[in-house]
């Protein structure tokens, strides 16, 4: 992440600082203020948006530049016609930031005012606006050396043209301040998730990644990292099998948030696949586009970015999450297809497919985090198969579960945030298809169903917990552009499970 955005509350009245954007209603009504500095320009922003046919129904905006009678280079007035729900507030700000920083300018002035906001406080609406505003504002720009030429083409511009001040007006400067510091927890949450995605895995190995992780004891997470040597001690054979090509060891972190009432209750627990780089192993992939499987640990990246956000917001619960960190690599001390390994389960699996690993490294976690935590419930995250991306695009992620109740909350979640998930079957019939005739599984299902043979392998090294699993290899990375997200990483699932969490695990189990 670059210097990140500042974003300050002021007072609506407040004399605004470079660009002024505006809200304006379904058929152009402005509130007070807005209404102020359209009399105050003789009625000019009226006339504009007549001009300009704009009724502010949808997503747009019109300009005035150096409008007469006001110390301001330029007015914004952007269509808010619906800002009932939080994800549409949060995409507004996203496109009112995405107006302000493709204009000239180091600060730009949000108004953050609507003369009928429904059933939104201004509160809300300034916060939901900040918030947005911030999310969009992330680039990844670390090493970039050179600043682009004017001119220079898309690839190349910055994300931020020297934008670096976000000013928000609203009626209650302080309570939105208060309350946007608390939220903004969550923003710091998508951040470490997308900056770990982004990294590249010369530079964030297993090593460096757990490191990473143990910074976060400074956010209040109790965080321990086991070393090869205890896992080997631990029994943890498959997640080993999968590292053992790699010259860089595996590492196991975990992180934990002790916020509940009570230190003994339940947690809530989290597991991320954490494959820094996936070459596939001794099954290795194709050349093309295999650099992106340097978001491999995506699920891991989630995990972490969570864990990061309920410790800032001191969230009124117990949560662990467990990360899996290895490399998957060819080489002479390398897996091979054929081979047969011990889980910390005890069930042994033939690994016909070395690019299958993924699901390797997380039963033994998984195992691991039921036998330590005994949670509430367990929920994975990993960029697990190319299938689910056959299956759903990159619109939804997979969800996978045995526990309706936990996946009926996750789909509410889902709509809630714009993090959606879609459920996949599980079953008997599917889970034959990972038998093995000399183990007791094998790390492959065949052709058909790849994401749901994934699925119920994992689906094997659960034991009576409620849980969940996200396939998020089509969401994590490489993913769908959003007026709050344009970056390949996306921090998906952050929010996600932040609000699992707030909406349903934060009070006392029943
Ligand atoms: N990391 C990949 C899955 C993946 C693919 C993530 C594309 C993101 C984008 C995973 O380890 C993998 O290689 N899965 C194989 C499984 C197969 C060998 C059964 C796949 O999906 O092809
Ligand atoms: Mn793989
Ligand atoms: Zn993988």
């Amino acid at each position: 992440m670059s210097q990140q955005l500042e974003v300050h509350f002021v007072a609506a009245s407040a004399a605004p600082q470079g660009a002024l954007i505006l809200l304006a209603g379904a058929d152009f009504t402005l509130g007070a203020t807005a209404k102020g500095y359209d009399e105050r320009t003789k009625g000019m922003l009226t006339r504009a948006a007549h001009a300009a046919e704009f009724k502010a129904k949808g997503k747009g905006a019109i300009e005035v530049l150096a409008p007469a009678g006001l110390d301001v280079p330029r007015i914004v007035v952007a269509g808010a016609a619906s800002v009932s729900k939080e994800l549409d507030r949060l995409l507004l700000g996203g496109y009112l930031y995405a107006q302000a920083a493709a204009r000239k300018g180091e600060a730009a002035t949000i108004l953050a005012e609507l003369a009928d906001a429904g059933g939104t406080s201004q509160e809300t609406l300034a916060v939901d606006l900040a918030l947005g505003a911030l999310l969009r504002s992330y680039s990844f720009k670390k090493y970039r050396t050179k600043k682009p030429e004017e001119g220079a083409e898309a690839d190349a511009a910055p994300a931020r043209d020297g934008l670096s001040r976000l000013v928000i007006a609203t009626a209650k400067p302080e309570a939105a301040a208060k309350s946007f510091a608390a939220r903004k927890a969550i923003v710091d949450g998508v951040f470490l998730a997308r900056d770990l995605v982004n990294e590249p895995a010369n530079a964030l190995g297993p090593v460096e990644f757990a490191d990473r992780l143990a910074q976060l004891r400074e956010a209040g997470l109790e965080v321990d990292v086991f070393d090869e040597t205890q896992l080997a001690e631990m029994k943890m054979g498959a997640l080993l099998g999968v590292a053992q090509g790699s010259v860089r060891p595996a590492r196991v972190v975990v992180m934990q948030w002790h916020g509940a009432k009570s230190k003994r209750a339940k947690p809530v627990c989290f597991v991320g696949k954490g494959v820094v780089f996936d070459t596939g192993g001794i099954s290795m992939k194709p050349a093309a586009g295999m650099e992106d499987m340097k978001g491999d640990m995506g699920g891991a990246a989630c995990v972490a970015g969570l864990m990061l956000a309920l410790a800032g917001r001191k969230a009124a619960v117990n949560a662990v999450g467990l990360v899996g960190l290895v490399e998957n690599m060819p080489s002479g001390n390398a897996q091979r297809p054929g081979d047969i390994v011990t889980s910390m389960s005890g069930q042994t699996i033939e690994v016909l497919n070395t690019d299958a690993e993924g699901r390797l490294v997380l039963a033994d976690v998984m195992w691991y985090a039921q036998e330590r935590f005994k949670p509430r419930f367990l929920i994975d995250l990993a960029t697990l198969t190319g299938a689910i991306i056959v299956a759903l695009g990159k619109e939804y992620a997979g969800l996978f579960s045995n526990d309706d109740k936990l996946a009926d909350e996750l789909s509410d979640a889902g709509e809630a945030t714009g993090e959606k998930v879609w459920r996949m079957p599980l079953g008997k019939a599917y889970d034959k298809m990972i038998d093995s005739k000399n183990a007791d599984m094998k790390n492959i299902g065949g052709r058909n169903g790849g994401a749901i043979t994934a699925a119920q392998f994992l689906q094997r090294f659960i034991k009576d917990t409620p849980w969940a699993h996200l396939d998020v290899a089509g969401t994590a990375m490489d993913s769908v552009k959003s007026d709050i997200n344009q970056g390949w990483a996306s921090g998906w699932g952050v929010r996600l499970l932040d609000r699992l969490v707030a909406d349903h695990y934060e009070k006392p189990e029943k």
